[in-house]
């Protein structure tokens, strides 16, 4: 039995005919994709996150190896200065004062863009969000945004709990830092199953901001002061996942039978994990979505309508068995 479940949500039809006519485009035929449509090159400014861990580095190594020359691209990289958002509004300000064609914004906080937002408008330049959406939510502001739809991937842990405990269990989650949309998102979806199911009982949430270390540190503390009785822990990423599992079994129990642990990304390490037991579900939420970026760049560029989400496929794995199948064809 495939233990693979896909999440597969467009933002409609157009959606789907503008990534197969733009993966058609890619695909390099004789007239091949250029950037600015017209043989030129487009610069194109690329504000990042920069080094966050092992999904962030596929993400960004993906678009830098999307956006090339050679498919008629400059593309600027200006990765966060220790994930600083006030880095990240001083080099977006500076790509719209050069004049970039587009800039492409992974934000390391929701809010405090509208500014910035709206010196890109002014300036005429279009921005596409990837990944990290902003809030307030103004899509006017933005041509699209670009990412696996967390709700959805979250809920699908959530549902996953509720069915690997039939009778409840007492959890908690591990976020990952406050003010990140993804983690909002994901607080929402995996709520939105188990918030109103009374059997399990939230012993507490608290980031861990990412890593592995922090991971264990907060489950080791949550352990201690929960004599152990703690059944499943949430993670909103691999490495805090992989973190929480070393921690339960440095407490003497043992990580898919004493407590289970689910995480978000599938990642290699991730999966690895959930091969080797450590972790018990893992929902994916795939970084490589360069193509459709370089598609939706095309399509923006050209004048040509957009929409204004485009959800990228995601799968969920929920065996150690899947994660055996998934593993040798992982490209993250
Ligand atoms: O925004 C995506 C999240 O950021 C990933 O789930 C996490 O691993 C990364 O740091």
């Amino acid at each position: 039995m495939s233990a693979r479940k896909h999440i597969i949500r467009t933002a409609g039809l157009a959606a789907v005919g503008v990534l197969s006519i733009g993966l058609v485009a890619c695909s390099g035929g004789d007239d091949g994709a250029s950037g600015d449509g017209e043989g030129g090159t487009a610069t194109i400014g690329f504000v990042a996150v920069g080094p966050e861990g092992a999904w962030r580095e596929a993400n960004e190594n993906n678009i830098q190896e999307t956006f090339t020359e050679d498919a008629g691209y400059e593309l600027k990289f200006a990765p966060a200065t220790n994930n600083d958002q006030k880095s990240q509004i001083d080099s977006f300000t500076t790509f719209v004062d050069e004049g970039v064609d587009l800039i492409l914004l992974s934000a390391t906080e929701a809010t405090g863009w509208e500014d910035s937002l709206e010196y890109a408008a002014e300036a005429e330049i279009p921005v596409v969000l990837l990944d990290r959406g902003i809030e307030p939510d103004n899509t006017d502001l933005y041509v699209t945004r670009i990412a696996p739809n967390n709700v959805e991937v979250s809920s699908a842990v959530a549902e996953w709990a509720e069915g690997e405990f039939p009778d409840g269990a007492n959890y908690f989650t591990l976020e990952g830092p406050a003010g990140v949309s993804v983690v909002n998102e994901r607080n929402e979806g995996f709520d939105a199953v188990i918030g109103d199911n009374s059997d399990f009982t939230k012993l507490g949430a608290q980031t861990a901001n990412w890593t592995t270390d922090e991971g264990r540190s907060v489950i080791e503390t949550v352990l201690k002061s929960n004599d152990n009785d703690v059944q499943f822990i949430f993670a909103q990423n691999d490495e805090m996942g992989i973190g929480a599992a070393q921690a339960v079994t440095e407490a003497g129990l043992t990580p898919g039978e004493d407590v289970k642990i689910a995480s978000i990304d599938a990642t290699k390490n991730g999966m690895e994990a959930l091969a080797a037991g450590e972790l018990s579900f893992v929902a994916e939420y795939n970084p490589l979505f360069g193509e459709i970026a370089l598609d939706v760049v095309e399509k923006t560029l050209a004048g040509e309508e957009v929409e204004p989400s485009i959800v990228v496929e995601s799968a969920t794995f929920d065996s150690s068995e899947a994660a055996e199948e998934a593993l040798p064809d992982r490209k993250f």
